[in-house]
């Protein structure tokens, strides 16, 4: 049975071993923040890091990532105080947000490598296909979170997951008789 460290802890697949990782992590382990988008290696959505390269998840059977170091989205920070998450939140780089845990994970490896990365190193960097086309905030995002992480600034931490009791009150309008 495939073995392989997933944010940071060791996991035993009872899988077959030339399943794409992408389903061994959403099915077998349940991180369902890594998206299937094309299956084909093309939108980006399934980024994981493997020992630290952004990789497309799809493309990579679980057998090949054997006893490697894999992070996902739920890996790369619990409360969304990584420094990329809280650009892409401060930016609003974000509209549908199925693509955000790929970019989010590209843009994660390119800043521990360059945190002052150009346009052009982030538009290399972070391929990932959007049908939002948050494209120019993308950029934005990644090069605040890079100025963050050099300690140029700060950026305010981004809402904690959920939904507050008054938030959902006031965003479901209240229902009629007919
Ligand atoms: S689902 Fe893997 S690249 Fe699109
Ligand atoms: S935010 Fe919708 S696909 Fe990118």
């Amino acid at each position: 049975m495939p073995s392989l460290m997933v944010n940071d802890r060791p996991v035993e697949f009872r899988m077959d071993p030339q399943i794409p990782l992408l389903w061994a992590l959403r099915d077998g382990a349940n991180l369902t923040g890594t998206k299937y988008g094309c299956g084909t290696g093309d939108c980006g959505a399934c980024m994981v890091l493997v020992d630290g390269a952004a990789l497309r998840s799809c493309l990579i059977s679980l057998a090949e990532a054997e006893g490697r170091s894999v992070t996902t989205i739920e890996g790369l920070s619990r409360d969304r105080s990584h420094p990329v998450q809280q650009a892409l939140v401060a930016e609003q780089a974000i509209q549908c947000g199925f693509c955000t845990p790929g970019i989010a994970i590209a843009a994660a490896a390119l800043l521990a490598r360059n945190a002052d990365p150009s346009d052009e190193d982030v538009k290399a960097a972070v391929p990932n296909l959007c049908r939002c086309g948050v494209y120019p905030r993308l950029v934005r995002a990644v090069q605040r979170a890079g100025r963050a992480m050099r300690g140029l600034e700060r950026i305010a931490a981004a809402p904690a997951p959920g939904i507050s009791p008054e938030d959902a009150g006031a965003s479901v309008p209240a229902l009629r008789a007919p």
